[in-house]
């Protein structure tokens, strides 16, 4: 297993593992799958403006990524990004995560973004220590603002002081 710069060509391996994530859980708040159009323009995007995409890759295939961006529009948010984890069903606790966070989080030390935010689903446990355990803080909770397998959704706010 490796963890890398995701490069352009990678964008069919991260279509499966968002599209697995819109299908199957809560992590995403989307309903619609998407095509390998809007996932070759996202990381396009994310490339050409400098913002690291990091894949794990096992024999030859990207079965994770780990992402930021930015986190709201305005730019007095621009020190602030919003960070983005996933990893392939078939491949979880195997620490991939793990190892995909810990290369982010070193990743925004070096470039400089201020603070890192996390907006997780509150019922998404694993995801939510997995953060605490870095060192984020729990620092909002927006009770039912999201409704996705017809249940409303609680969202939990986490925050990383990079600088
Ligand atoms: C959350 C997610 C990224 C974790 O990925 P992963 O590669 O399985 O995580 P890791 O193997 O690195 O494990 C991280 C920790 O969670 C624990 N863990 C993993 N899966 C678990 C499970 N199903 N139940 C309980 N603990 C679990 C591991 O033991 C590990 O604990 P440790 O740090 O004490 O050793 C993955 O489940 C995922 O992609 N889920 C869908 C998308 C998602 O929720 N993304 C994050 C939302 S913002």
């Amino acid at each position: 297993m490796i963890v890398r710069d995701a490069v352009v060509s990678d964008a069919a391996d991260l279509l499966a593992i968002h599209n697995e994530a819109v299908r199957t859980t809560t992590a995403i708040w989307d309903e619609d799958e998407v095509d390998l159009a809007d996932r070759t323009a996202w990381l396009d995007g994310r490339l050409t403006a400098g913002l690291p995409v990091l894949v794990a890759e096992v024999g030859g295939r990207v079965v994770g990524y780990a992402s930021y961006g930015p986190w709201r529009p305005r730019s007095g948010y621009r020190h602030t990004v919003e960070n983005a984890l996933y990893v392939l069903a078939s491949h979880h606790g195997r620490g991939l995560a793990s190892l995909l966070m810990d290369a982010l989080v070193a990743r925004a030390r070096r470039d400089g973004p201020h603070r890192m935010v996390a907006m997780i689903e509150s019922g998404n446990t694993v995801s939510i220590d997995l953060h605490v355990r870095r060192g984020y803080r729990t620092v909002g909770h927006l009770p039912e603002v999201g409704r996705k397998f017809d249940r409303w959704l609680d969202l939990t706010i986490l925050q990383l002081d990079l600088h």
